[in-house]
């Protein structure tokens, strides 16, 4: 009882993205290739749901863009994936279908997380999870200021 209760708490908490590649329907004699990364999940009925939209690489001198909202998680050996399927925006007077599946899920760029995960970190106790942009890195030394030694 105790453990599932930490474990929904964790997975509540956890926001994750995936990142997608591939490639279009054959039209008008080409195809365009893609690749891309999700949105963070949004709760829909059945599970989690992912946003995306990207644009194809150039064929022909042109491009389509690509967007929707992928299909519920599908439990694979190491985590999770979804399907991404649709139709691509229409451009020099043609559009591409496509079909593929995402990668398993990442954490997502540039979010500050707890570096402990375990029973006794702060999110399994229920407390909001804190997602503020990570600080910028000094790159250099801080010079030493007057009357300092360095
Ligand atoms: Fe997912
Ligand atoms: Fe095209």
């Amino acid at each position: 009882m105790e453990e599932k209760k930490e474990v929904t708490a964790r997975e509540a908490g956890w926001q994750h993205v995936h990142d997608y590649f591939g490639r279009t329907s054959v039209d008008r004699g080409h195809f365009h290739t893609f690749t891309g990364s999700t949105n963070v999940q949004t709760v829909v009925a059945g599970g989690h749901a992912h946003e995306y939209a990207n644009v194809t690489r150039v064929a022909e001198n042109h491009v389509h863009r690509m967007s929707g909202i992928s299909s519920v998680q599908m439990p694979v050996m190491m985590g999770h994936v979804h399907r991404l399927q649709g139709t691509t925006t229409v451009d020099d007077n043609h559009s591409h279908v496509y079909d593929v599946y995402t990668g398993l899920p990442r954490a997502p760029r540039n979010v500050r997380r707890g570096r402990f995960f375990g029973p006794f970190s702060a999110r399994a106790e229920g407390a909001e999870a804190r997602e503020e942009p990570r600080p910028r890195r000094r790159l250099r030394a801080k010079k030493p200021e007057a009357g300092e030694k360095p």
